[in-house]
């Protein structure tokens, strides 16, 4: 998406070969102008496959994810990082390790969000190593739901995740992706 990959150029950060830092309109200032142009994207790319559902995790998929259920029209459930105390029957759970913060999160969703019939978009800002994705998409099967796909804002396509999950059969669209990105030369895109 052209408009993105723009503003990722304009706005963005490489901070390292590894990291790119968008808070200026991502992860802690929001545009959602933009959010809602990325929303009619993801809604454009998934046309006719009757999503009824869109799930994300907290906390920076909540905001894109939202924006995403407008143009959608319906419902959208974050996943909660929470304590191993917090599991019980009436939740879906399963860890997640954060290989860019080297731990483990317990991500949960209630039993009451999720159904048997539910065909779901899976909605997340970033794919590095691909963890947070697959948590989520462990969930939906626990819930003998459908994942329709995946969309994704950033997804820095010189680490695993992305082909990983693809290769597993699931789609993903990936609104900008990243091919290689430093400091000093910028970032180049995926053609
Ligand atoms: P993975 O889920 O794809 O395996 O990614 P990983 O564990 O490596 O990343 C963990 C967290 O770091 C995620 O946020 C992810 O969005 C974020 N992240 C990964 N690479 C980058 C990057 O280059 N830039 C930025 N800004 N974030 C990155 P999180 O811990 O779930 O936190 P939250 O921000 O959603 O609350």
């Amino acid at each position: 998406m052209e408009l993105l990959e723009k503003r990722i150029v304009s706005d963005g950060q490489v901070k390292s070969s590894e990291i790119l830092k968008v808070d200026s309109f991502l992860n802690h200032q929001l545009d959602p102008e933009l959010f809602l142009k990325m929303g009619e994207e993801w809604k454009r790319l998934y046309e006719g496959c009757e999503i009824n559902k869109i799930v994300t995790i907290e906390a920076s998929g909540i905001a894109i994810a939202c924006m995403a259920g407008l143009i959608f029209g319906c419902p959208v459930v974050f996943a909660k990082k929470g304590k191993s105390r917090n599991v019980s029957d009436s939740c879906y759970s399963t860890i997640v390790h954060s290989f860019t913060h080297g731990y483990d999160n317990l991500i949960l969703i209630s039993k009451e969000h999720l159904f048997p019939e539910d065909k779901v978009l899976i909605i997340d800002d970033f794919m590095a190593n691909g963890a947070a994705l697959e948590g989520l998409i462990e969930l939906i099967e626990q819930a003998g739901a459908t994942v329709v796909g995946c969309g994704i804002a950033i997804e820095k396509a010189f680490q695993p995740g992305g082909d990983r999950i693809r290769s597993k059969g699931y789609r993903v669209e990936s609104l900008a992706r990243i091919a290689s990105m430093d400091p000093e030369n910028g970032i180049t895109f995926v053609r």
